[in-house]
């Protein structure tokens, strides 16, 4: 309960600071150049983390990366395993009692996990202000959980920061009221902020041994795809096809969840001993882009990963029926293969060929200051994708 007894906070009563939430290893790249942008406009801001993710290579890994100040507040770790509800609910009463206590004029969340929709939404209940960075994003695809939060976000903010045209259409078209602004999406911001650094500092593609364009980047985590025995079966004989046919080195650093599915569904065995493939544990922010940078194609069904490898101009294979980052498809960086192995050879070996010539639709790397000035009163002039593309 408030301190006044009551179940939303009076307005009068907020201070002037602005709360990020994060909890997501995409969340926090993500909102990084927020943070960092925040901070160095001196607008008074702080960030709550939620806890969903908490193994060191998942979370903190990344604020040592990014170089980003610990969390203000830090809810207690999410149980493994738990229910979408659970978690959310969770989540959801734990950022309630910070804001209680923080009483911020407002609240920052990023994208469509599940710290999002409780970050937002226990802000909502207090009648604090919620501004959606990377709204309008739509996969319509109502089995994905990220789809439910993604469109219940956008109908609860009152800013709504979409960071391409498509997005700022899809928020159009579904009639959202809050008020809409075309920012880009800060992951250009960060990816432009820190590629320089990871050329100096990283030393993966060494340490890996692989050669420049000549390995395929993997990552594999949804849960459509892993949580589902015959789908993420599918995926192992699809990278054996790939190791088989191609004989081309294969990196793939695996998120905790693929990790625990391939052992419950005793698939473990069977992907450790794919020619060529090498498993290992995620790795950070700096590594990470750098192994993108460098590869020949990527295989994902990441959402960060189809933006990021675009934006680097490395052809990406989507392991999905969809995507809500379409802008890829159409400036040809990324090809919808589902998971059926011979469909992802194919995509494989088309991307081999493909020009890397594409447009970046992602932004310009100054979303995080159009966002700021949004929020600090200043003048705000929208990000325009010039050859804007068009469905
Ligand atoms: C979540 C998001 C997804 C996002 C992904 C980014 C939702 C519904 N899903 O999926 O949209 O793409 O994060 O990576 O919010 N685990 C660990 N350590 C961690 C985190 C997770 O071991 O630090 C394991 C636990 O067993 C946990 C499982 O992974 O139960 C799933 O984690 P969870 O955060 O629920 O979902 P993600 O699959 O990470
Ligand atoms: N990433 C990373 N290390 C890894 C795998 C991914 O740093 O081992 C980064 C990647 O650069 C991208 C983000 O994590 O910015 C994507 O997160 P994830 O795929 O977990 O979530 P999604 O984007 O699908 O929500």
């Amino acid at each position: 309960m408030s301190e006044n007894g009551l179940k939303v906070l009076d307005k009068k009563h907020l201070s002037d600071s602005v709360c990020v939430i994060v909890g997501t290893r995409p969340g926090i790249i993500k909102m990084s150049p927020i943070i960092k942008e925040l901070s160095w406009r001196q607008v008074p801001s702080f960030t709550l983390h939620t806890g969903q993710h908490y193994s060191y290579e998942m979370d903190k890994k990344f604020f040592e990366d990014l170089e980003l100040p610990k969390p203000l507040y830090h809810l207690p770790q999410c149980k493994p395993g738990s229910l979408h509800g659970e978690q959310t609910a969770n989540m959801l009463s734990g950022i309630e009692s910070m804001l209680i206590k923080a009483k911020p004029r407002l609240v920052l969340v990023c994208g469509d996990a599940n710290t999002n929709l409780a970050g937002a939404l226990a802000a909502r209940k207090l009648q604090i202000e919620v501004g959606h960075v990377e709204s309008g994003l739509r996969s319509n695809d109502w089995r994905m959980p990220e789809e439910h939060n993604r469109v219940i976000i956008d109908h609860i903010s009152e800013y709504l920061f979409a960071p391409t045209p498509r997005a700022r259409q899809n928020l159009i078209d579904d009639n959202v009221k809050g008020k809409i602004y075309l920012t880009g999406n800060t992951i250009v911001d960060a990816l432009i902020q820190h590629i320089e650094i990871a050329e100096r500092k990283s030393e993966i593609i060494k340490k890996l041994a692989l050669r420049e364009s000549d390995y395929v980047l993997i990552t594999i985590h949804r849960e459509e795809n892993v949580d589902h025995l015959n789908t993420l079966n599918d995926i192992v004989e699809a990278l054996k096809l790939v190791g088989h046919e191609l004989g081309i080195p294969m990196i793939f650093p695996v998120h905790p969840r693929t990790k625990n599915r391939l052992k419950i569904f005793n698939l473990w065995d069977r992907i450790m001993n794919i020619p060529g493939l090498r498993l290992i544990e995620p790795v950070g922010y700096l590594d990470f882009i750098l192994l993108i940078k460098y590869a020949s194609v990527i295989v994902t069904d990441s959402g960060g990963v189809q933006e990021e490898s675009c934006i680097l101009n490395v052809p990406c294979v989507t392991i999905r029926d969809n995507t809500e980052r379409q802008e890829t498809v159409q400036v040809g960086s990324n090809i919808i293969a589902g998971t059926n192995p011979e469909k992802i050879l194919d995509a494989i070996n088309i991307s081999l060929e493909k020009q890397r010539n594409w447009p970046n639709p992602f932004g310009d790397g100054r979303a995080a200051e159009r966002i700021v000035d949004i929020l600090s009163g200043a003048p705000f002039v929208e990000w325009s994708f010039i050859s804007e593309v068009r469905s």
